[in-house]
């Protein structure tokens, strides 16, 4: 028998039914699709708090818990024992690679991470010092115009295909962003580094493609900080219908290609109260400047009439810790000694932490530190430049949207992402 949910208008004393649908995990839902016909009126849900927009089987959250899932697998079991990489393969696939899917898959994001020549041109378009994300947004749609010919979103053959292009073009995209908003001349990728270490070498290395070489005659590209980028790309990789992968698959309604659709998705990442979080988080620690400072942004945050608040606090779904925030933390840990985190932003956002996790204010509005808290005192050790943060939460975000693309593509029963709402006007 099916459940169903009985709702009675006070006005009319009129009942109606509608269908609870479960989960295979998490909460049900009260199917109201028929709202409008039976009732002939709208729900209402500012923001959307309470409103499940699609059925998936990708990413799976329990927020008051504090679980993350990618097809089933535990965040922790990811960012301990995989590769950013392996974790791409199985949101794609829903499937963990075995040795030669990897090598293949590997080998073929390493031959399609080079960028058309002509796409060099956009890039020296915009002034530089501005900043890489609006670069990157729109170096993504133009993407689409060098794959005119490779755009049948029709043939799942060609948008699989896609899928594998925009993963592997991304980095260098966002490199050759990063170069020009400060001046540099681009450096291709080198294919025989694996994913995470051509990012940072395209970001690092001298226009002759040279790397530094530290007074101890060091490598520079030191493997813990490619194993620690690897991680936080992993910690990003996806992450159910947040805003952006909500526009991503908004765009996609509309029957618009993958490029375009992370294009959006790029630009709604970048506010601060998304993915522009851990940029904000960087410069709100090096605001408050030091330790003795701390108490009189906290007395900030908690004041209602002051529109202050802690970057890096809070989150629409986890009501418990960010399970990726404990990861990070622990990398964090893992890393003071062996890079140079720089001690006095870690003791401010340590203070911070330390307070809020104490304070009743935070404590009964269940605010904990979200992952951005702690990503970018580890991207400021891998000395990442703040205008990167963001940019690297897309890079590691690309294959979730390309994935929920494919999902929304694939599932015959969507239609066009089309609200309605509550006039109050003349
Ligand atoms: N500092 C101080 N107070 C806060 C904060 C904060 N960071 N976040 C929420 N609150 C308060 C808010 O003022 C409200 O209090 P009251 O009930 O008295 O009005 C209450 O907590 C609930 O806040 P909300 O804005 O209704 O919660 P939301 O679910 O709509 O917003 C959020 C979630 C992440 C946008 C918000 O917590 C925030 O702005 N945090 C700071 C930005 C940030 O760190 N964003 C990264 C999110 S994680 C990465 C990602 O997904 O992109």
């Amino acid at each position: 028998m099916k459940s169903t949910m009985t709702m009675t208008d006070n006005t009319t004393g009129k009942s109606y039914e509608f269908e609870i649908k479960d989960a295979t995990r998490g909460p049900s839902v009260v199917d109201i699709s028929s709202f409008y016909a039976q009732t002939g009126m709208f729900t209402f849900d500012n923001g959307y708090t309470s409103t499940a927009s699609c059925v998936s089987d990708i990413t799976f959250i329990d927020g008051a818990k504090g679980e993350l899932r990618y097809r089933g697998k535990p965040i922790e079991e990811l960012a301990k024992n995989h590769t950013y990489l392996e974790t791409c393969y199985l949101l794609l696939n829903s499937k963990l690679p075995n040795k030669e899917e990897l090598n293949a898959f590997d080998l073929e994001l390493r031959h399609r991470s080079f960028l058309h020549e002509g796409l060099k041109n956009l890039f020296l378009t915009f002034p530089s010092g501005g900043h890489p994300m609006a670069a990157l947004s729109a170096a993504t749609a133009t993407l689409s115009t060098f794959f005119y010919s490779h755009l049948n979103i029709n043939d799942e053959n060609e948008y699989q295909e896609m899928a594998r292009r925009i993963v592997a073009k991304m980095p260098t995209i966002a490199a050759f962003a990063y170069r020009h908003s400060i001046g540099a001349s681009f450096i291709q990728p080198d294919i025989t580094k694996s994913f995470t270490e051509n990012f940072l070498y395209m970001l690092r290395a001298y226009p002759n493609g040279h790397m530094h070489i530290d007074p101890e005659g060091e490598r520079v590209i030191k493997p813990i900080e490619v194993e620690a980028l690897d991680t936080i790309f992993t910690l990003h990789a996806d992450h159910e219908q947040n805003a952006s992968t909500s526009i991503v698959r908004g765009v996609a309604s509309t029957g618009a290609h993958p490029y375009v659709a992370i294009s959006s998705g790029i630009s709604a990442l970048w506010g601060r109260a998304h993915g522009g979080a851990n940029e904000s988080v960087i410069k709100q620690l090096e605001m408050i400047g030091s330790v003795d400072r701390v108490d009189e942004f906290i007395a900030r945050a908690k004041d209602p009439k002051d529109e202050f608040r802690l970057m890096g606090f809070g989150h629409r779904v986890y009501k418990n810790f960010d399970p990726r925030a404990k990861i990070l933390k622990g990398l964090q840990d893992k890393l003071k000694d062996e890079l140079n985190l720089d001690s006095n932003l870690m003791q401010i956002a340590n203070k911070i932490e330390e307070i809020a996790l104490s304070d009743e204010y935070f404590i009964s509005r269940k605010l904990y530190p979200n992952i951005d808290f702690y990503s970018g005192v580890i991207l400021t050790a891998l000395q990442i430049p703040k205008t990167m943060f963001t940019p690297i939460f897309v890079i590691g975000r690309t294959v979730g949207w390309i994935t929920q693309w494919i999902e929304f593509k694939k599932d015959k029963t969507t239609k066009i992402a089309r609200p309605r709402q509550l006039y109050l006007g003349k």
